[in-house]
């Protein structure tokens, strides 16, 4: 696909399942991260791959942090969480990882890794994968970010949900464009 249709035609896709893409088509995803602007150059972030038996220690993982929050869980409320991460064969957890630099605040830094997920929507849909950035609570939970490993520098910026798409991408309408772009 051109980048230009890519980039005008890009959707989420809600709906994905196996197979996941091959390692080369993830590469070229994965590669698009590292071409986000990004001040200083400081590459401030970093991200984590759940794909396979991954997703149901990420499941015992969202299990551990509501019961933490919110107490005991009935069986239904348990096996949801647990279903969580089985909605996509591949997961990336993408993460800010502020450097401390005297030119560039943790906002830069946060919208760096923003912009490096969103480059990874991008390439997934330039190449026909399906993927959708999701956040939810558990995003910002200690917890999670403690069992994933972060440090205090960082956050969690989304959970990139990647794989096959499952039924039709929605059409898209784009908005007047000077509703949004004003001459000053
Ligand atoms: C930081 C961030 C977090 C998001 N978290 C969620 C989420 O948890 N659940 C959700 O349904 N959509 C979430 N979205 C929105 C979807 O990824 C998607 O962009 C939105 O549904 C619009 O669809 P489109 O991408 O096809 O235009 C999030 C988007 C961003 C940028």
């Amino acid at each position: 696909m051109k980048a230009l249709d890519a980039l005008h035609s890009r959707t989420s896709a809600p709906r994905l399942t196996e197979p996941l893409p091959d390692s080369l088509v993830l590469e070229n995803i994965y590669k698009a991260a590292f071409r986000a602007a990004d001040h200083a150059l400081l590459r401030p972030w970093r991200f984590l791959i759940i794909e396979g038996e991954s997703r149901d220690r990420l499941g015992d993982l969202l299990v551990k942090a509501a019961r933490e929050k919110d107490g005991e869980l009935s069986e239904e409320q348990e096996q949801k969480l647990r279903r969580k991460p089985h909605r996509a064969p591949l997961i990336v957890v993408c993460i800010s990882s502020y450097k401390e630099h005297p030119k560039v605040p943790q906002l830069e830094q946060d919208l760096s890794a923003g912009a490096a997920t969103q480059n990874m929507l991008n390439a997934a849909h330039a190449q026909g994968v399906g993927a959708m950035w999701r956040t939810g609570s558990m995003a910002y939970n200690q917890t999670i970010m403690d069992g994933l490993g972060l440090t205090e520098q960082e956050k969690i910026i989304g959970f990139l949900y990647l794989g096959t798409i499952n039924g039709n991408s929605k059409k898209v309408s784009l908005p007047e464009i000077d509703d949004f772009f004003q001459t000053w």
